[in-house]
């Protein structure tokens, strides 16, 4: 697999539920944040933290002992940031079909040994899909900075 790629599968368990019977949004979000982290510091190679995780959609509910698959993918980097794009998929074991779930872009830092930013390996979109996602990242990063701007105040 190419190194701005990373994808994880597994069953979800029942220490997975929430109220109503299916896998929590909590459990979901971890999943999220480990499999982009093991994303990012793949690619960078270096300690790298969250600065910004935002508009995670839950698109449709996952069930206890659905195979669940988690694809995280490079989509931008800045000077020191990377963008990671997260999809998430389940299927029934009867099904060979696998249907969306979620999906969310969340920003990593790549950072030295005092927690300063450092520059990143730069990450250059080649196929045509490639560079789409990497317009989207920056569409949603000039997003970012007018939810930050209204956030301000509560910072
Ligand atoms: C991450 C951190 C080091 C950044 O410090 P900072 O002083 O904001 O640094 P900068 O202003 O130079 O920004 C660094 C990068 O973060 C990006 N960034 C800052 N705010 C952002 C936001 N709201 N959304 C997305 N990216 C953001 C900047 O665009 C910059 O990227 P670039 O160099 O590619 O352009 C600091 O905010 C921090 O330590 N945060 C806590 C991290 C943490 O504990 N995470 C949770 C556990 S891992």
């Amino acid at each position: 697999m190419e190194d701005n790629k990373v994808a994880f599968q597994f069953i979800s368990e029942p220490t997975d539920v929430n109220f109503g019977g299916k896998v929590h949004g909590g459990a979901v979000m971890k999943w999220i944040d480990q499999t982009a982290y093991t994303c990012a510091r793949t690619w960078s190679g270096t300690y790298c933290v969250t600065v910004y995780v935002g508009g995670i959609r839950f698109l449709k509910p996952i069930s206890i002992g659905d195979i669940v698959k988690v694809d995280a993918s490079v989509i931008y980097t800045g000077k020191t940031s990377i963008h990671i794009a997260v999809d998430v998929f389940s299927r029934n074991l009867a099904n060979t079909e696998f249907q969306k779930t979620t999906h969310c872009v969340i920003v990593f830092v790549s950072v030295d040994q005092d927690g300063n930013p450092q520059e990143v390996r730069p990450w250059i979109p080649v196929t045509e899909k490639q560079k789409k996602l990497s317009e989207y990242a920056k569409r949603l990063t000039k997003l970012r900075d007018i939810i930050s701007k209204e956030m301000q105040p509560y910072f």
